[in-house]
């Protein structure tokens, strides 16, 4: 069992990461002096899976286990949801020194952490994060929260979780289609952490797709740790944490022109970062070779490169709008080289466009 420590202001907490550490959950919870009750929010097709494993862990260490299912989809991280999930903490009884678990994807730990940060000011909070994007980037840094109708993520906390169980085998029945999605992130975390990473990931990212765990494991871990030392550096988002957002300002704009329908997170993170790697061979001479090589791997692993069935002109203007940005030049986070990001470049508005373009002609 690997054990990971996050170490923020607001909280130290282990990220355990194993193939098979689901199972050990409960033995490790108590290994931390918890004891009482662990209500498990998750959605039915997790449920179905690793809700048992899950159950019997905890049950099998002492805990009083309850579980409460949701339907899978964004529109469950809705302050509606939330408040039937207070109902449902409230009449199980619910108490300061319980755990809320939540297994899931980022839906379910951003839901389930909210209600977790919010009932009675906090209960204590165990992530099992089971897509490969929650095992990399959302069921750790604290950030939880839940959609209004105008907007996503806009009413949330900073909350850190108390445990985090990574157990990469859960992969294993993840639809294909999210898996894609997750690696999205994990190209990001290339680019972020450096060459080694970069090119040992454009090698094997075969292993990866084949879920072969002796290689899926130590990316994930790198990925988690990036995050981690991240994290701990700028917990609430004044800073260096905005480094996380490399290929994401291009990548929300194309979310937001195609109305959150024509491209999923993951498929637009890929053009994103596609763009902000040609804008950083531009702005910081950026070797050409990785735009190249990103635009091949992107391919490789069944992300787009060519920006179909939304205007340049919706995305810019969505780039324009984004909280991150101002006026037409857009706040962006490029590369000085592989593993050495910059944040808050200001990018001039023709060079976006540019780029934006280039994206639809998919070369
Ligand atoms: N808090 C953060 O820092 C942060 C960061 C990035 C994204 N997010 C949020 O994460 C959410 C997206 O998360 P996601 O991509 O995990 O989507 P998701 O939670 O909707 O999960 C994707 C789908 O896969 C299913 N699934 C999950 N694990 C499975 C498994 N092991 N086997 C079979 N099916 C499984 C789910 O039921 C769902 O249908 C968004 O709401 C986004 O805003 C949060
Ligand atoms: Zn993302």
């Amino acid at each position: 069992m690997i054990q990971l420590v996050a170490n923020t202001r607001s909280r130290e907490y282990p990220v355990f990461l194993s193939e098979g550490a689901l199972e050990e959950t409960g033995k490790l919870w108590r290994s931390l002096g918890n004891r009482g009750k662990v209500v498990i929010i998750t959605d039915d097709n997790v449920a179905a899976l690793h809700l048992p494993g899950l159950e019997e862990s905890l049950a099998a260490t002492g805990f009083i286990v309850n579980a409460v299912k949701v339907q899978p989809g964004e529109e469950a991280k809705s302050l509606g949801k939330a408040t039937a999930l207070y109902s449902g903490l409230f009449d199980l009884k619910t108490r300061r020194h319980d755990a809320v678990c939540a297994l899931g994807g980022g839906v379910i730990g951003d839901l389930a952490g909210f209600v977790a940060s919010t009932y009675m000011r906090g209960v204590k909070l165990i992530q099992v994060p089971t897509s490969l994007l929650s095992q990399v980037d959302s069921s750790i840094g604290g950030k939880v929260g839940v959609n209004i109708p105008q907007a996503k993520n806009y009413v949330g906390a900073f909350y850190q979780p108390h445990m985090v169980i990574t157990d990469p085998a859960l992969l294993e029945t993840l639809p294909r289609r999210e898996l894609v999605e997750g690696l999205a992130e994990v190209v990001k975390y290339c680019l972020l952490s450096g060459d080694d990473f970069f090119s040992n990931f454009e090698f094997s990212y075969q292993e990866f797709l084949s879920l072969n765990m002796a290689y899926v494991e130590p990316v994930v871990r790198r990925c988690i740790e990036y995050k981690l030392r991240v994290v701990s550096e700028d917990e609430r988002d004044f800073g260096r944490r905005a480094v996380l957002n490399l290929g994401h300002t291009v990548g929300h704009g194309i979310e937001a022109a195609g109305a959150y329908q024509a491209y999923s997170h993951g498929q637009a993170l890929a053009l994103g970062l596609l763009a902000a790697v040609r804008l950083s061979e531009q702005v910081f001479m950026l070797p050409a070779e990785y735009g190249e090589r990103l635009w091949s791997l992107l391919g490789l692993l069944g992300l787009p490169v060519k920006l179909e069935g939304v205007s340049p002109d919706d995305v810019l203007t969505a780039v324009a709008r984004d909280k991150k940005a101002d006026d037409l030049s857009a706040n962006m986070v490029l590369l000085k080289s592989l593993g050495d990001p910059v944040i808050n470049c200001d990018v001039d508005a023709g060079l976006l466009r540019s780029q934006v373009e280039r994206l639809v002609r998919g070369d």
